[in-house]
């Protein structure tokens, strides 16, 4: 990312920020295809994924999910999960899971990198907190990405929560109501992952 790139990137997060403390930011919800939103992100990062020597694997049951959301806003949540998964991945692949009822939709975000400790943990979600900070002059931001995808998530009704070991890997898990303005009704994907144990 160029520096002027860099630069719209923060003015656009800062700007988000306030509209987040002012409470004038409003959902723009449209139908989509959830799956074809998650294809593209994954295609725009198969470079940086590739440099890292990180695949991205994603084996969705169906092509065609559609869901009522702000694209833009689940789209900058998707980006920002798999942008810190590359990230952090360690060469490791990464993988995402969706699952859905006809009232809930999940997409979990799973990388088998550096992991997070209980005390990041705790932290993650907050502006501008980064557990390396001399990683954001590689790739990384201003530490503002998921203090904002968690507000968006909310926005929606929905949550974004996560779980981590330190090297262990990450898991972080999206929930959605597939219709704006219902709420979530259960917690499609368990937040310790799968692959885990002790
Ligand atoms: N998958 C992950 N594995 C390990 N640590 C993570 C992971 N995702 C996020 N983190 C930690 O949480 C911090 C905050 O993430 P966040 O996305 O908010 O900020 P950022 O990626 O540093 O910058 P930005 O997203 O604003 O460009 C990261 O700097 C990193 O320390
Ligand atoms: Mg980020």
């Amino acid at each position: 990312m160029g520096n002027i790139d860099r630069f719209e990137r923060l003015l656009e997060d800062l700007l988000e920020v306030s509209r987040f403390d002012a409470e004038v930011a409003v959902l723009e919800p449209v139908d989509f295809n959830l799956i074809s939103l998650i294809n593209r992100s994954i295609e725009d990062l198969e470079l940086v994924a590739k440099e890292n020597g990180t695949k991205i694997i994603f084996t969705p049951y169906s092509e065609d999910l559609q869901i009522n959301a702000d694209i833009r806003r689940v789209e900058r949540i998707l980006r920002n999960l798999l942008n810190n998964a590359v990230d952090h991945a360690d060469s490791k692949p990464i993988n995402i899971n969706v699952e859905y009822n006809d009232n809930d939709v999940a997409v979990a975000v799973r990388d088998h990198g550096v992991g997070i400790d209980a005390n990041s943990l705790l932290r993650v979600f907050d502006r501008f907190w980064r557990a390396d900070p001399s990683r954001s002059r590689i790739r990384g931001g201003t530490g503002l990405g998921l203090s904002i995808a968690l507000e968006d998530a909310r926005l929606h009704n929905g949550e974004l929560e996560v779980w981590g070991r330190p090297g262990q890997g990450a898991h972080f898990v999206l929930t959605l109501p597939r219709i704006a303005g219902n709420t979530i009704e259960s917690r499609l994907i368990r937040l310790e992952p799968k692959d885990y144990s002790l």
